[in-house]
């Protein structure tokens, strides 16, 4: 069980102090946004490789960019541990896993809460890692969309009958209330922003996630 907390939520001016506050982390999530693919704007690449600069820790970046078929490899080849992109903004979402494996990066493909997960049929092999977002993206501190758990379940299935060995990682909305359904269905990579941001002590918190989360498959 992975918690990855997303610095979307932490203070921009201060991020390497704010990085340090969350070393119980397993990985860093970092959003990007274009303002186009979700009206929210973050940073782009050069933040990225600052942040790659300052810190030892994995970076799992999640773009939320449209033409991600000519931008994705780039952030692969700034060093980052993996790239999630949209399927819904690629349109050759297996040469883009493809490509950005080659640099040595993981590819993740990620759907929004209207994408069937029939959708990643085709790709989920390609990958290493496939996101169910759990609200629409653009904003933290939304609310989790109920229906979305299904998809988790359907995802974790979708792995299993193909023989496949690979993350279901869950954004948007996780909290101490909803990770053990969220764990129970199949997700074993959570990304948490504001209820990891907002606690008092942070790695606290990282560490209630996780053994909540792994409890919740232990029965
Ligand atoms: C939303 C982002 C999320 C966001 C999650 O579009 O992809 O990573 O930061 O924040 P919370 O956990 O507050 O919903
Ligand atoms: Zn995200």
């Amino acid at each position: 069980m992975h918690i990855h907390p997303s610095i979307l939520s932490a203070d921009f001016v201060n991020l390497e102090s704010e990085l340090e506050s969350i070393l119980h982390a397993d990985a860093f999530h970092v959003d990007v946004m274009d303002n186009h693919f979700v009206p929210n704007l973050t940073f782009g690449p050069q933040m990225v490789e600052s942040l790659q600069r300052v810190t030892k820790r994995d970076l799992d970046v999640h773009l939320m960019i449209s033409d991600v078929d000519r931008h994705g490899p780039g952030y692969a080849e700034l060093g980052v541990a993996s790239v999630t992109f949209h399927l819904e903004a690629s349109s050759n979402p297996v040469e883009l896993a493809k490509r950005i494996k080659l640099v040595g990066a993981k590819a993740a493909v990620a759907i929004k809460p209207n994408t069937p997960v029939s959708e990643i049929n085709e790709i989920v092999s390609a990958v290493d890692m496939v996101l169910i977002m759990t609200v629409e993206p653009g904003f933290g501190g939304q609310k989790l969309i109920e229906s979305t758990v299904a998809k988790v379940t359907q995802a974790r299935s979708l792995s299993w009958s193909l023989g496949l060995d690979i993350a279901i990682q869950v954004d948007g909305g996780v909290t101490e209330e909803n990770i053990q359904t969220l764990a129970k269905a199949g997700a074993d990579t959570f990304v948490a922003g504001s209820s990891v941001f907002k606690a008092v002590d942070r790695n606290r918190q990282i560490d209630l996630l996780r053994t909540l989360a792994e409890q919740a498959v232990r029965g």
